[in-house]
């Protein structure tokens, strides 16, 4: 059976541009988010895909409205909305901006195919370069929920996340094509080979997220059979609800009736071996201490005892960074946690063994 809004995707999808996976991730991403405002830049198919899934949205909003407003009954679905936000109107709109620069681009066919499917009702197109848009033109646009920047070189896109980030909405995500690059590396063999590598603007934003006060998601999803025009970046900016409640695991499940799990999931490698040792074993302490972080905060906490969201205030540090360094500290002993102030422990100096290490 024909389906217009497939054809038109296929007369609009370029392969050279890459974006065969993002377009339907970013349709996706467009229903799940339900985003009030999108923007693109650097149209395309992927301007469809957006506009295909705010139409899937606005439907979908519509359904769920009738569900919680009782014209319809659905008690299954009813369960799992949330009565105010699934009652509210919705309205979205695309802006898109394009220079029609780039040869070989389908950019200035996207506003007669929206109009063909009857989806240009959403659909802004400011065929602009986005450098010369002021910014009274950009606050114009009003808070950003979904950003997809798919245009120019590294140096724009990081141009373009300087003017767009401070307008995503708290909870908002920008999208960004291309996290990966292939270029010329040497191995440790000496030889000279070819690579795909994350792109200097990927590890910035990474050292960035991991350090960041306020509080950012970074996440690279690689397609590891392409290695040009591959994969997606996403960035997704914290709202406050999501800030961290600085409360070690085990007592959040504890206070949620669940039971207390020893275990806590640790991803990254910490200094101290997990399940080696006891508690005020020397070789532990050495190597929590090692860490400069866990060092630092160890230092506040033995200075003052506080909660961990003063700890971070009087380090200049993210509430994140400052629970993970206590979460660390308090795996081998060397502070406690106490109706929500962390103290350093004083029983483990009396207590302290030589490790195993020590004393071999
Ligand atoms: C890689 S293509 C976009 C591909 C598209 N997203 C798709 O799904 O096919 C890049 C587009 O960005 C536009 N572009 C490049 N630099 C720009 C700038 N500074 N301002 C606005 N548009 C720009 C080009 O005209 C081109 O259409």
């Amino acid at each position: 059976m024909h389906d217009p809004a497939e054809a038109a995707l296929s007369a609009l999808t370029r392969p050279g541009m890459g974006t065969e996976n993002a377009g339907p991730l970013l349709r996706a991403l467009t229903r799940m988010a339900r985003p009030r405002t999108v923007v693109e830049v650097g149209a395309g198919s992927s301007t469809l895909h957006l506009l295909l899934g705010l139409r899937d949205a606005r439907a979908e909003a519509a359904a769920d409205r009738r569900v919680v407003g009782g014209s319809v009954t659905n008690d299954e679905r009813a369960s799992v909305l949330h009565p105010r936000s699934a009652s509210e109107d919705y309205a979205p709109k695309l802006l898109v901006v394009d220079d029609i620069s780039v040869a070989g681009t389908s950019a200035h066919q996207v506003s007669d195919a929206a109009r063909a499917l009857g989806l240009d009702d959403m659909l802004t197109f400011v065929e602009r370069d986005f450098f010369e848009m002021t910014d009274q033109e950009l606050d114009a646009w009003g808070p950003l929920d979904l950003v997809w920047l798919d245009a120019g070189t590294q140096a724009d896109d990081a141009g373009f996340l300087t003017s767009l980030w401070p307008r995503v909405t708290p909870g908002g995500t920008v999208v960004l094509h291309e996290p990966y690059l292939a270029t010329t590396v040497e191995t440790s063999h000496g030889r000279v080979a070819c690579r795909v590598v994350p792109t200097p603007l990927l590890q910035e934003l990474r050292r960035q997220g991991a350090a960041s006060a306020d509080g950012f998601d970074v996440l690279a999803l690689s397609e590891p059979h392409k290695h040009r025009q591959t994969g997606l970046l996403m960035l997704r900016k914290h709202a406050g609800w999501e800030r961290d409640r600085c409360t070690p695991f085990a007592e959040e499940l504890k206070a949620l009736g669940e039971i207390p799990s020893d275990e806590v999931p640790r991803l990254s490698p910490t200094p101290v071996p997990a399940g080696s040792g006891t508690p005020g074993d020397a070789g532990q302490i050495l190597a929590a201490l090692s860490d400069v972080a866990q060092r630092t905060v160890f230092s506040s906490v033995v200075l003052l005892a506080d909660t961990a969201q003063g700890i971070a205030a009087r380090l200049g540090t993210s509430p994140a960074a400052c629970t993970a360094a206590l979460a660390g500290l308090h795996a081998v002993g060397l502070v406690t946690h106490e109706n929500g102030l962390w103290s350093a422990a004083d029983r483990i100096w009396r207590q302290l063994q030589p490790s195993s290490t020590a004393q071999a």
